[in-house]
């Protein structure tokens, strides 16, 4: 059994004390719902007051994003033992990161590698584009992308994969339910291929891309999606909370 992970990525929202703030709407109501394992990915400067915020919470903490060197002069970078000195969890090769920062396939397996390295949990994000989708190269994009993030790793001790189609991150316009559990199962059967069938099934996928506490319920009943990675809709304590919920209600039937 998977256990299902929501995991919420607040990417560039929230100041500090904005942080705090939600943190301290929805802790006690997450905090009951433990079928579920609850990530919430602040920026990176409220992550030691939001720890501070977690010390009696069963809620669970990750970064959105981490340099592959350990240190050293790399001004402005936050290294792989920074992060795990504060967290479980790492957002790596999310698509905005692909695309305005210019990570290759090659930064995004160096990022991995060393978030393996610390103890970090990856959330390996992989997903196509529009024009990639409408060419039918779906398929394509996704193996060249696992293949070329998990180049050289034995061992994919605890790491996530989410898939997010980028054309439904923060449009509004969610995949199916159906095409995300198919895409999933498609990258399942990859994992098989490239590790074996044992780490294939245990491996947890998640969906995103605009997941509402509307359609949540579309996507949790899937066999094959186990949980969701949430943008926009994890900035609402309300909302959040709800997806979580939902998410427990489904696991129980899978
Ligand atoms: P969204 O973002 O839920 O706002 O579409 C998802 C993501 O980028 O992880």
């Amino acid at each position: 059994m998977r256990v299902p992970l929501i995991a919420g990525n607040w990417k560039m929202n929230t100041t500090v004390n904005e942080a705090t703030g939600l943190v301290r709407a929805m802790r006690d109501e997450l905090d009951k719902i433990t079928d579920v394992e609850r990530v919430i990915c602040p920026p990176f400067v409220s992550l030691a007051p939001v720890k501070e915020l977690l010390k009696d919470s069963t809620l669970k903490l990750g970064a959105q994003n981490l340099y592959f060197a350990e240190k050293g002069a790399y001004t402005g970078e936050i290294s792989p033992l920074m992060v795990a000195d504060l967290c479980e969890f790492v957002i790596i090769g999310h698509s905005e990161r692909r695309h305005y920062f210019n990570e290759t396939g090659e930064i995004v397996n160096k990022k991995v590698i060393a978030a393996l390295k610390v103890g970090l949990k990856p959330i390996l994000c992989i997903g196509e584009r529009l024009d990639e989708n409408e060419a039918g190269k779906t398929e394509d994009v996704l193996t060249g992308q696992l293949t070329s993030s998990l180049n050289g790793i034995d061992n994919l001790d605890g790491l996530v994969i989410a898939y997010e189609p980028v054309w439904a991150i923060g449009t509004g316009k969610a995949a199916t339910g159906e095409w995300a559990n198919k895409t999933i199962a498609f990258i399942r059967q990859h994992i098989a291929q490239l590790y074996d069938e044992k780490v294939a099934q245990e491996m947890r996928v998640l969906y995103g891309g605009s997941v509402t506490a509307a359609n949540a319920a579309e996507f949790m009943q899937q066999p094959e999606i186990d949980g969701a990675l949430v943008g926009g809709a994890s900035l609402k304590a309300t909302e959040f909370l709800s997806i979580v919920t939902q998410t427990s209600v489904f696991s129980t039937r899978k």
